[in-house]
C-alpha cells in the first residue's frame, strides 16, 4: 500500500500511459490505494499475479508487470512510467517473468495481447522472443481511446 502515492503520480494517473489499456487514469490516492488491494487480493485468490519494477539503485517506482491465470495458460501485462521508457526495463523485466512462467511444469502458454497501435508493447513481446499469432479482431475496449472494442495483436510464448 505504501507505493499507491508513487503509482499515482508516476504513472497512473497519465493519460499518455493510460492510452491503450484497459482502464482510464486514476485520478486520486483513494483509486491507486483501491486498484492495490485488488492486485493484493489477486495474490490471495490465485487470479492475478502482480510485480512492482523497481529501480536498481534507489529502489523508486518504475512501474508494474502482472500474469494472470487461465488454466494452463497465463497473460501478461505491464506497465511502465513515461520517464522511464524507452531504457529497456519493460524487456528486462518481461524476460524472465515468461521464462520463470514457462518452467512451472502446468504452464504451456504465455500471451499477451495489444492495441494493433500499441508499437512499443508489441516490440518488447517481439524482443523477448513472442510470436504474433494474429490480430484479434473487436477484442478489447481501450476506453481512452474509443467505447468500442478495438482490434488487438496476440503474442505468445509456448514449449
Ligand atoms: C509498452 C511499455 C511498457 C514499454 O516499456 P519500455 O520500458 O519503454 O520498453 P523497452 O524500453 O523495453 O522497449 C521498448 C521498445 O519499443 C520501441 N518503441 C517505443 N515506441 C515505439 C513506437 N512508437 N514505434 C515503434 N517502436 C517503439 C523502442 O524503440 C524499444 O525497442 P528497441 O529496443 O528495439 O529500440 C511502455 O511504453 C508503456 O508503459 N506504455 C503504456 C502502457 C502500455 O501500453 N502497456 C502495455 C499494454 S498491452
Amino acid at each position: 500500500m505504501e507505493d499507491a502515492a508513487a503509482m499515482l503520480e508516476s504513472y497512473a494517473r497519465d493519460p499518455e500511459v493510460t492510452r491503450f489499456l484497459a482502464w482510464k487514469p486514476l485520478q486520486s490516492l483513494e483509486e491507486a490505494e483501491k486498484a492495490i488491494r485488488s492486485r493484493v487480493e489477486g495474490w490471495r485468490k490465485g487470479v492475478s499475479f502482480s510485480w512492482t519494477i523497481r529501480l536498481r539503485e534507489g529502489g523508486d517506482l518504475a512501474g508494474t508487470i502482472s500474469l494472470r491465470p487461465q488454466g494452463m495458460r497465463l497473460n501478461m501485462g505491464f506497465v511502465v512510467a513515461r520517464p522511464y521508457w524507452g531504457r529497456g526495463y519493460t524487456t528486462e523485466a518481461a524476460r524472465p517473468v515468461v521464462e520463470w512462467a514457462l518452467a512451472q511444469p502446468d504452464i504451456y502458454r504465455v500471451s499477451a495481447v495489444c492495441d494493433t497501435e500499441n508499437l512499443a508493447s508489441a516490440r518488447v513481446l517481439e524482443k523477448i522472443g513472442m510470436q504474433l499469432e494474429g490480430t484479434l479482431r473487436r477484442w478489447d475496449v481501450h476506453p481512452n481511446i474509443s467505447d468500442a472494442p478495438r482490434d488487438c495483436l496476440c503474442y505468445a510464448a509456448v514449449k
